[in-house]
């Protein structure tokens, strides 16, 4: 497995006030943050993304990164994994038009405020409930801020899964080095199960037999 950077720098150039969102009715806000709906994505920033909208170009460069190193066709297929609003997706797409893409989520708000071009490659399904995709049937699969959401029975599983379904994999989940990341990241985060720091993260992708590519992203 290789430690990666595509999504840190577009990671860090948002702005977060951390101590704000601790004080802000916190409890209430997390689970109200957990049911992925339009509070969560649209809604106040205290639930979630505060308005998550599609800013043509802010996805292109992570795009192309992605199909520069993954060697990306129009033949590929490819897999994300948690795919919100696929925005990513949306602009593989339109780089490689006869790319095939398959996106899957919880969250039915999220599938329903996909680009439409891309909704009938989208698909809710509860990654807890399992991955019933064929051994090795993708070229890359991705899996962008979504998988520290499981608890941790659950997220096991599901690497030893995703190491199975693709010979390329790309997993990007939330991390801390020191005290004050891992404060931050508390704060911060509101649907958050698995809160481990880069060791343990490497450590567990180590015993899941994980071989792909993987990136932290930090609270500093
Ligand atoms: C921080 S968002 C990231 C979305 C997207 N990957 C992106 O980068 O824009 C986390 C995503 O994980 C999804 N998610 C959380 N738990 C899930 C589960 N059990 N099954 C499927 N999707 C889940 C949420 O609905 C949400 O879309």
């Amino acid at each position: 497995m290789t430690e990666i950077k595509i999504i840190t720098s577009l990671h860090k150039s948002t702005k977060r006030n951390y101590l704000e969102r601790m004080i802000n009715e916190k409890v209430k806000c997390m689970k109200v943050a957990k049911k992925y709906g339009a509070d969560y994505w649209d809604g106040d920033r205290k639930f979630g993304y505060g308005g998550y909208k599609y800013i043509p170009g802010r996805w292109t460069m992570v795009a192309k990164k992605i199909i520069k190193k993954y060697k990306l066709t129009n033949t590929s297929k490819i897999l994300d994994v948690g795919c919100g609003k696929a925005f990513l997706l949306y602009e593989i797409k339109k780089i490689l038009p006869n790319i095939k893409i398959v996106g899957i989520d919880i969250s039915k708000h999220a599938l329903k405020n996909a680009p439409d071009e891309i909704k009938p490659y989208l698909f809710k399904h509860d990654i807890n409930k399992g991955l019933s995709f064929k051994k090795n049937s993708f070229n890359l699969v991705i899996s962008l801020a979504c998988l520290h959401n499981l608890k941790i029975n659950k997220l096991i599983p599901t690497i030893k899964r995703i190491q199975t379904l693709s010979k390329n994999k790309y997993l990007m989940v939330e991390s801390y080095r020191n005290e004050k990341e891992l404060f931050n990241l508390q704060c911060w985060a509101l649907t958050c199960e698995s809160f481990f720091s880069k060791d343990e993260w490497k450590w567990i992708f180590k015993m899941t037999g994980y071989n792909g590519d993987f990136e932290l992203i930090y609270f500093e």
